[in-house]
């Protein structure tokens, strides 16, 4: 069965494209079958991979036809390499989130077009936008589990503590099989001691959202660091661990890879 990864966090900038992307690398660097779907209309992730979707088919198109009940004759997966595909994504996705008012399980339309293709795949990743919407809300219904990126600048326990808020409804109402599996720090400077400091903030208010909304998460001990290379990789249009495999972000997304795997 194919696992499906929502990437969340309604602050924006975080590093929920960058996780998505580098972690769909490792895993599909070990052989396994990756679907990403660029949910955000920023559509970052559609161009972190060389990719333009406009006028193409496109993670809308497919949301538009779900709701028309039309089945799609065209292919509109696109393979990146080896083990490793792309639903795309455009600035049109923000229509389909307005149209999606008027529209009988409006929470259920993702996981309608994802139960079509979930079998060719070891893991879907889903990368967010940063907002708790429609869309959001979609992704929620659609996966069975989270990450969550947060950078120390943003340990606010209160924005954590909404974000979490609305994950506990979405699987009281619509998806039981939600499991948060934890909060990867991205972005960090580890030598600070304001570092050290947030992370352990970071880590009280997270045993205290546990206690309160009864969920079983973590903060992950893999970090991911602050580091030049990222941009770098980015106006290249490839993953860090493509761009740069000994750098040190790399090492530590696929150290997140295995603990992740393993949790
Ligand atoms: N480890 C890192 N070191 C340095 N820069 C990084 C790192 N991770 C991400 N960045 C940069 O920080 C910015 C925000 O990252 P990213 O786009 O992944 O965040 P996001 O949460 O997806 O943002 P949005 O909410 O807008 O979708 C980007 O410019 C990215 O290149
Ligand atoms: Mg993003």
């Amino acid at each position: 069965m194919s696992k499906t990864t929502a990437i969340i966090n309604q602050k924006g900038g975080v590093g929920k494209t960058t996780t998505a992307l580098n972690l769909s690398y490792v895993l599909s660097e070990n052989r396994e079958k990756v679907l990403l779907i660029d949910f955000d209309p920023q559509a970052s992730l559609t161009a972190a991979l060389g990719y333009n979707a406009d006028n193409k088919i496109n993670i809308q198109t497919l949301m538009a036809a779900a709701i028309e009940e039309n089945e799609l004759e065209e292919d509109y997966i696109i393979n990146i390499k080896d083990n490793l595909d792309l639903i795309p994504c455009s600035l049109e996705l923000a229509g389909i989130e307005m149209s999606l008012v008027n529209v009988m399980s409006r929470e259920m339309v993702l996981k309608s077009v994802i139960e079509n293709i979930e079998d060719n795949y070891d893991h879907i990743i889903i990368d967010c936008s940063p907002s708790l919407g429609m869309l959001t809300i979609n992704a929620l219904a659609a996966c069975n589990s989270i990450i969550i990126p947060v950078t120390p600048e943003y340990l606010s326990a209160k924005g954590l503590g909404l974000l979490i808020n609305n994950i506990s409804k979405i699987r009281k109402k619509i998806n039981p099989n939600l499991t948060v599996d934890g909060i990867l720090i991205t972005m960090i400077n580890e030598r600070t001691h304001l570092s050290k400091e947030m992370t352990r903030v970071l880590n009280e208010s997270v045993d205290s959202i546990k206690n309160k909304f009864n969920l079983d998460m973590k903060v992950f001990q893999s970090k991911i660091p602050i580091s030049v290379k990222v941009g770098e990789a980015i106006m290249n249009r490839k993953s860090i661990i493509e761009y740069n495999p000994k750098n040190k972000v790399s090492e530590s997304y696929k150290d997140f890879a295995r603990e992740w795997r393993e949790w």
